[in-house]
């Protein structure tokens, strides 16, 4: 047995998860089309294709997702038996909302994650829920161009307020946009259409359009901050940001000083919603680029006045990336600038192993920002084989989480991090959001389902299953 320590009695220990790849059930109760149902399926190294509209022959894995939409209690049942205290979900904003623009919501959108929440309560599992996780009204992108329209702000406070209000007695862990700074690999399609509901031409300037739709969903989660704060003084509210740290591949100075400005250029979200203003930077940055953007001192001021209440992040991975000779600008570009890490190991999908990364980045986040954390997304991406008893012997599984958790707790125990749950991502296997594929699975609990939806659905346990029950029951000591 690996020792690691214990952690408070009220941690949160649980399990992650999105509303669009897991429930399915993409048109009940008169849900609206998102942009992940459109999204076609891919494979590892094979990108998502996404259409104009659901069309006839292409295939949508977010359609079925892992049909929790149905089978929600049968899981929430195997949830409670591992022990969990807290679930990880989004609320789909077309269950809510079905094209975003509606004054008045869809009652049986907001009928179901009643009782889902209180199916989760029954068992003593309290909800944990992002507002927006990838799953934007369609209609929103092509009707007002995403979050390149100021308006979207008012769309997006509408569903968080009737959201708050709704569920106020259930929930009172919230976060706003799901890894909002995915964004910051501006010139990849996927995540300017995942984060903020872009579809640029060629003749856009991209990177200028990314920091304009981010700053108006910094502004709208502020202003969510300080809604939901009226509504229920006890809601906690953070923010969510992918976290991989960029390390310099040396100890060259010019080397140094890219990876710093990588980790500005990637965290400087995490800097706005957590100190609640710009850093020095950025505004020059923009001057230099050239980007006249729409920012005004009324936007400012509400950044200001809605610092979240914590920073909720993910885990799966860290960077690498070195300097140009002679460049002195540092215009860190991401994917571009990163380089091969030569000590760590990767997944089947490409993604490095770094345990230690999330002991540094949860330093480097407690000096910086000076707020409790909560690591609602890390897990390992693998193949997995079902034996014919339903059993997976998952013991990749086990070495990535026991890796990681010790060093969770080793943050906690020896450098006083402030962390309030650990929430392992997609606990149940669930469609992959980078590749739409079930055969990249991260669960505890194995789903019977292959890339084309094609299976019974059953659930079975995992070895991991068992391993992670023994993990909370021993409060994080016995790894
Ligand atoms: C995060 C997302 O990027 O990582 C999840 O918040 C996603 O939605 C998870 O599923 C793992 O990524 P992937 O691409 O392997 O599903």
């Amino acid at each position: 047995m690996t020792k690691g320590y214990k952690m408070p009695k009220d941690f949160l220990w649980g399990g992650a998860v999105a509303a669009h790849q897991l429930e399915g059930g993409w048109q009940a109760g008169g849900k609206g089309v998102s942009i992940a149902d459109v999204m076609t399926a891919g494979r590892n190294g094979v990108p998502r294709k996404v259409t104009d509209g659901v069309k006839e022959g292409e295939v949508y894995p977010n359609h079925w997702g892992n049909d929790f939409y149905h089978r929600y209690p049968e899981d929430d049942q195997l949830f409670a038996e591992m022990g969990f205290k807290c679930f990880r979900t989004s609320i789909a904003w077309t269950r809510i909302f079905p094209n975003g623009d509606e004054a008045e919501p869809n009652e049986a959108g907001l009928k179901f994650y009643d009782d889902l929440f209180d199916d989760l309560l029954s068992h003593g599992i309290q909800p944990v829920v992002t507002l927006s996780h990838f799953e934007m009204p369609y209609h929103l992108v092509k009707a007002y161009g995403g979050f390149s329209n100021r308006k979207m702000i008012d769309f997006f406070l509408h569903f968080a307020k009737v959201v708050f209000e709704r569920y106020q007695d259930k929930v009172k862990y919230w976060m706003t946009f799901n890894e909002i700074n995915n964004q910051t690999a501006w010139s990849d399609p996927h995540p300017l259409l995942q984060n903020s509901g872009l579809q640029l031409g060629k003749d856009d300037n991209w990177e200028q359009a990314m920091y304009q739709a981010a700053h108006y969903e910094l502004v709208a989660s502020a202003l969510a901050v300080q809604a939901g704060h009226a509504i229920n003084p006890d809601f906690q509210i953070g923010c969510m940001v992918a976290m991989c740290p960029i390390y310099p591949l040396t100890a060259k100075p010019a080397d140094i000083m890219m990876a710093e400005r990588a980790m500005q250029k990637r965290y400087w979200f995490g800097d706005v919603h957590c100190l609640g203003e710009y850093p020095k930077w950025l505004p020059k940055y923009f001057e230099r680029k050239g980007f006249d953007m729409d920012i005004t001192a009324a936007d400012l001021a509400t950044l200001k006045a809605g610092t979240v209440d914590y920073v909720g992040f993910s885990y799966y991975m860290s960077f690498v990336t070195k300097g140009h000779d002679g460049d002195s600008d540092y215009d860190f570009k991401e994917p571009d600038d990163f380089v091969d890490n030569p000590y760590v190991e990767k997944s089947d999908w490409g993604w490095q192993i770094d345990p230690t990364g999330l002991r540094y980045a949860m330093n480097w986040m407690q000096d910086r920002w000076h707020l409790p954390q909560f690591i609602v997304e890390n897990g390992f991406g693998a193949y997995d084989k079902k034996e014919a008893d339903g059993s997976v012997h998952d013991d990749y599984r086990i070495s990535y989480f026991r890796d990681h958790i010790l060093a969770m707790e080793e943050a906690v125990a020896l450098d006083g991090v402030d962390l309030i749950g650990y929430t392992p991502w997609g606990c149940i296997d669930l469609v992959s959001a980078s590749t739409g594929e079930m055969a990249k699975r991260y669960g505890f609990i194995y789903v019977d389902a292959d890339d084309d939806g094609h299976g019974s659905f059953d659930r079975s346990k995992k070895d991991s299953f068992d391993w992670f029950q023994k993990v909370i029951a021993s409060d994080g000591e016995d790894l």
